[in-house]
């Protein structure tokens, strides 16, 4: 027996007891005058270990010799402190060691493994396994396992079946980049990874599996983001028999419940926002409801005073922050900095400082009038003591450049608390996204998401208004899951591939496995996956999803403690048909 007790569960009600205890050492303080301590930690908690000379001599000189890191197993006896630690559960007591027994020695950590580090990002990465082992970092896995687990739980109890689905799959140019893997077997020929299991999901629903789910990693080769890993976890899920009504509850649902139990809040039923909508008045399909400040137009009210910035542009805009009219020039110009670095794009900044007086001032005086600037004032529901902010440009651009804005003033105005939680459903997104440059429409979600009823002749006429029966979650405006209703009429999705541009070959030569499933009575079926990391980092409060990832990569995609992705042998290249011919 190594151990009958944890180091994080001994309290004063234990005192007197003997117990024996295994941990890592994360701290000896020797106190001179034959006292030294030393901290205990494992997985539970951190005990506080007492080591006296007038007590036992010997065991009082190894302490001393203990290094950061030791594994110990211990034997001693359970007793009340003298300087107590109300901050830990175990902070009333500490143990009179009888035996010391080292475990295991362990060379100097390369960083202090407590909750405040003095590792960098890079350093911790590194030794991961060392990062792990600090409280912060197992405490976001902890809460990990639990949201998969009350996740499993949740939905095994409405009769979801978990069912594994391929790693090794087939290649699909649409969507993100896919990873590959070559096939010894089949020279020349590869496999991808899954960037989700969509296809085997709606063949399930063939087979009569009508409720699936599963915890699955999936695989996309893009651009790194805090939100984004090249290997995440969805948890995936598909209902046959249902609509999007029956998606949206049941998800609703599971998100509430995940709230409840485990971070012990009550999440009203959640508003549903048409992507239209948000676009307009957040410039995001993922706004953060935490706060207002929605967009007002004031094209209108612009027009005609011989402004050319604003009179040549398609759109100006204006966003209202409560209170900020006391920003200085200095902030002003900074907010100017940030919209017009190159991220983000916009040409410039106006503002409008509607102060406490009642009176109005702008940096666009020369142009217009005070009477002028109270109706734009009025428009946006501005008080006195309030700051109105307006980009204007090409409608698109325009609204993600105030959207920036938006969200930033949101963050300045301490609006964007992480105790906060705004859920709803944008709802309502266009079935197809024109890529100009291509002059080709592609499917905004996935080829096999259905349009909505009323809109399907729309597809020969003007297939960028077409609605998608598709629906996205959005938390503080982070895009937690998404799916869709899917399109099981064989003629519907012939139609879809048409207006995607697949001819009838490519169609049958990519996805012809699901199209000739679906000839075998396909039920109406409808699904979603989230986002596992970042549900859990948005319940951490996290600000990076790597954070409650167990082994993640770097912004570069590299996994820097095994040191991958890495050059392979040229016999292994040989033995794979490949031939690597890197250009300087
Ligand atoms: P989608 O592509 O929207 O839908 O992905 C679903 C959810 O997965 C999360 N996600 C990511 N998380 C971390 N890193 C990434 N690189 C990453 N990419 C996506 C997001 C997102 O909302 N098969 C469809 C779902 C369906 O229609 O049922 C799909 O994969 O939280």
């Amino acid at each position: 027996m190594y151990r009958n007790h944890t180091c994080g569960e001994l309290t004063l009600a234990d005192a007197g007891k003997e117990v024996v205890l295994a941990g890592w050492v994360q701290k000896v303080r020797k106190l001179g005058g034959g006292m030294t301590f030393a901290d205990l930690r494992d997985r539970y908690g951190i005990t506080q270990l007492a080591f006296s000379k007038d007590y036992n001599e010997d065991l009082y000189e190894q302490a001393n010799k203990l290094g950061r890191e030791f594994v110990l197993q211990i034997t001693g006896t359970v007793q009340e402190r003298s300087s107590k630690n109300l901050n830990i559960p175990t902070g009333e007591i500490e143990i009179i060691v009888s035996k010391l027994t080292i475990l295991n020695a362990s060379e100097l950590p390369p960083f202090t493994i407590e909750d405040e580090t003095d590792g960098g990002e890079d350093v911790r990465m590194k030794y991961r396994y060392l990062d792990l082992r600090r409280t912060p970092v197992r405490n976001n896995l902890e809460l990990r396992h639990k949201i998969a687990f009350e996740t499993r739980r949740y939905l095994d109890e409405l009769h979801f079946l978990e069912v594994e689905t391929p790693i090794l799959v087939g290649s699909t140019p649409e969507g993100a980049r896919d990873f590959v893997v070559p096939s010894r077997m089949n020279p020349g020929e590869f496999y991808a990874l899954p960037q989700s299991p969509q296809l085997f999901k709606q063949l399930l629903m063939v087979s009569g599996f009508d409720r699936y789910f599963q915890i699955v990693k999936c695989f996309r080769d893009e651009d790194l983001r805090a939100d984004r890993q090249p290997e995440f976890t969805q948890i995936d899920c598909e209902m046959s028999f249902v609509g999007q009504e029956d998606v949206l509850n049941i998800f609703e649902g599971l998100t509430r419940h995940l709230f409840k139990v485990i971070k012990g809040v009550d999440i009203p039923d959640f508003p549903r926002m048409t992507y239209a909508h948000a676009m307009k008045y957040y410039g995001s399909d993922k706004p953060d409801t935490r706060f207002g400040m929605e967009f007002v137009e004031l094209k209108d009210l612009t027009t005609g005073r011989d402004f050319v910035v604003f009179d040549s542009s398609e759109y100006v805009g204006a966003i209202c922050a409560k209170g900020a009219a006391s920003y200085t020039r200095k902030q002003l110009d900074a907010l100017t900095n940030f919209v017009k670095r190159p991220q983000i794009g916009a040409k410039g900044l106006v503002y409008v400082r509607y102060e406490a007086d009642g009176s109005l001032k702008s940096s666009v005086d020369k142009f217009y009038n005070p009477e002028d600037l109270k109706k734009w004032a009025e428009h946006c529901n501005a008080e006195p003591g309030d700051l109105i902010l307006i980009i204007c440009g090409e409608t698109e651009k325009a609204q993600k450049q105030l959207c920036e804005l938006r969200l930033e003033m949101g963050e300045q105005l301490g609006l964007r608390d992480k105790n906060t939680f705004n859920c709803l459903w944008v709802v309502d997104f266009p079935l197809l996204e024109k890529d100009e440059e291509l002059g080709r429409y592609f499917a905004k979600h996935h080829p096999f998401t259905s349009p909505k009823e009323d809109d399907i002749p729309l597809m020969d006429t003007d297939p960028g208004a077409v609605r998608a029966n598709a629906y996205d979650m959005v938390i503080n405006g982070v895009e937690i899951g998404g799916g869709s209703v899917r399109i099981h009429n064989s003629s519907l999705q012939k139609k879809m591939f048409e207006v995607l541009g697949f001819s009838e070959e490519r169609a049958q030569a990519q996805f012809g496995f699901l199209m000739n499933a679906f000839k075998y009575g396909a039920p109406p079926h409808a699904g979603i996956a989230f986002g596992l990391d970042r549900l859990v980092s948005m319940f951490a409060g996290l600000d990076s999803i790597r954070d409650c990832i167990a082994f993640p990569k770097n912004t570069s995609g590299r996994d820097v403690m095994v040191d991958a992705p890495s050059t392979i042998d040229q016999a292994q290249l040989d033995e794979l048909n490949l031939k690597i011919d890197i250009k300087a």
